[in-house]
């Protein structure tokens, strides 16, 4: 491609995205297309002679768009929303461009640079300790598991080289994310050495069963290493006690890791800083930028007050990655399984730069003002009931009646192609959720889907 062809399909490219980002209601937020349609609509195999942009971009807008959910529509109120931010896909733009690769410092030093400086500044729009060390990854899943293997190293320093570990024991509450499990089951701790702790009638651990729980593995051989307590569960954004947990797992010198993925970002704002309240005693902790920062996927970062333990887990460099030792000088692919290192952060530093501490502090609240006052509403309502305390942006409800009525409600929602919402099971009930977290939602969209909901039911 040309750079002069290049200039021209790329200024349609961003006058498509312009277009999108202009009328974002234009397609239906949840994608219509059956499983299979998009295969069946595509050639079996790929072309022998290359093919004008023009009719590959067209063949985007007809086939692909179409099988598409829309994550960055105002609508979109499932799972946790996010957006792809204006100053996020050009920082993401210009990073595919640049195609720098963060193998060693040398190999692209702004790119290690502006990783370590951007969360620096995020770590202290979240008021964490300085001591923290930041890294880019793709998923918190990844994160949580180079996390999981850092406690493991800790515990046990000998096991990197051996590969023989004790009988390791890890816990979280049972409302934690399934990443927990799975960075477990990755790295051969095995599924049922993950210890399922009970919340309370908030969803929140309960901490003298976490005690107990590894006061009984001490007691039969095991070896209790790692905490994982999550500030905004996936479920319900519910709140473990962090300063209990922290407690807990100093006493036994085990490795306290928080998962923030979402409701970290809400620390940016001074009112919500008190959700991370304990945090500063983890060893590690993640937040997703691409949850509720704006920023769009993929982005995650895992801090650690441990750099040195998550070095000695995955220093490894052989001959041809050899460069010369600078203490200013950082190598990422010391702190990590990745070698290849995309420029994620250069996104980043361009929603920080672009919209300020105090934007993003308030839309963050904005959010959580339009939840509780939902929250209000759907309580008022006689036929219908509140399922969790809504803390954050997060709404969980349904109506009093079958489990069936409630998915049928969700179903009648999503079919309008306007709204799109997903469910959770609390009490192994069938639980509506509304969760806000995209740049353009409105007050009035939030209203929409309470509206809607009443209407299906
Ligand atoms: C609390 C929590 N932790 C971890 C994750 C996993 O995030 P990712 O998709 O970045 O792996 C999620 C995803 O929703 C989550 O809600």
């Amino acid at each position: 491609m040309s750079p002069e062809e290049f200039r021209r399909m790329g200024h349609l490219v961003v006058d498509w995205l312009a277009d999108y980002q202009l009328h974002p209601e234009r397609f239906p937020v949840l994608s219509r297309v059956k499983p299979g349609e998009i295969t069946d609509a595509l050639p079996a195999s790929g072309p022998r002679q290359g093919e004008a942009m023009e009719g590959i971009l067209r063949d985007f807008e007809q086939t692909i768009v179409p099988g598409l959910t829309h994550w960055n529509h105002p609508g979109f109120m499932a799972y946790f929303a996010n957006t792809a931010s204006g100053p996020g896909v050009l920082g993401e733009m210009l990073a595919a461009g640049l195609n720098a690769n963060g193998i060693l410092w040398k190999t692209s030093p702004a790119l290690t640079e502006l990783e370590q400086v951007t969360l620096s500044w995020l770590r202290q729009w979240m008021g964490l300790p300085e001591t923290f060390f930041g890294i880019i990854h793709d998923t918190a899943s990844i994160g949580v598991m180079h996390a999981i293997a850092a406690a493991r190293v800790y515990a046990c320093p000998t096991g990197r080289m051996t590969g023989e570990w004790p009988r390791l024991t890890i816990y979280c509450s049972e409302q934690a994310h399934s990443s927990v499990e799975k960075g477990a089951i990755a790295l051969g701790i095995g599924q049922r050495n993950v210890r399922k702790i009970a919340v309370d009638d908030k969803f929140q651990m309960i901490a003298p069963a976490l005690a107990a729980s590894i006061e009984k593995d001490l007691a039969s051989g095991h070896k209790p290493f790692c905490v994982v307590a999550t500030v905004g569960t996936t479920s319900t954004t519910s709140i473990d006690p962090v300063p209990e947990i922290a407690d807990i797992s100093e006493r036994h010198n085990m490795w306290l890791h928080v998962d923030c993925a979402y409701a970290g970002s809400a620390a940016v704002s001074p009112k919500y800083r008190h959700f991370l309240t304990g945090a500063e005693r983890a060893q590690s902790l993640i937040v997703n930028p691409h949850k509720w920062l704006f920023t769009p996927v993929d982005l995650s970062v895992l801090y650690t007050s441990r750099p040195d333990i998550l070095r000695q887990t995955f220093s490894l460099i052989p001959e041809y990655l050899r460069s010369r030792q600078d203490p200013r000088a950082l190598n990422y692919m010391e702190y990590g399984v990745p070698l290849g290192r995309r420029f994620r952060a250069l996104k980043l530093w361009f929603i920080m730069r672009y919209y300020g501490r105090d934007a993003i502090a308030h839309m963050i609240e904005e959010h959580i003002r339009w939840a509780q006052e939902l929250a209000v509403a759907i309580a008022a309502d006689p036929d219908f009931e509140i399922c969790a305390p809504a803390r954050m942006s997060v709404v969980c409800f349904r109506k009093k009646a079958a489990d069936k009525e409630n998915e049928a409600i969700v179903e009648r929602v999503n079919a309008t192609g306007e709204i799109y919402l997903s469910h959770t099971m609390l009490h192994d009930r069938y639980v509506i959720r509304i969760a806000i977290g995209n740049m353009g939602t409105t007050r009035d969209h939030v209203f929409r889907a309470w509206e809607l909901v009443r209407h299906g039911a």
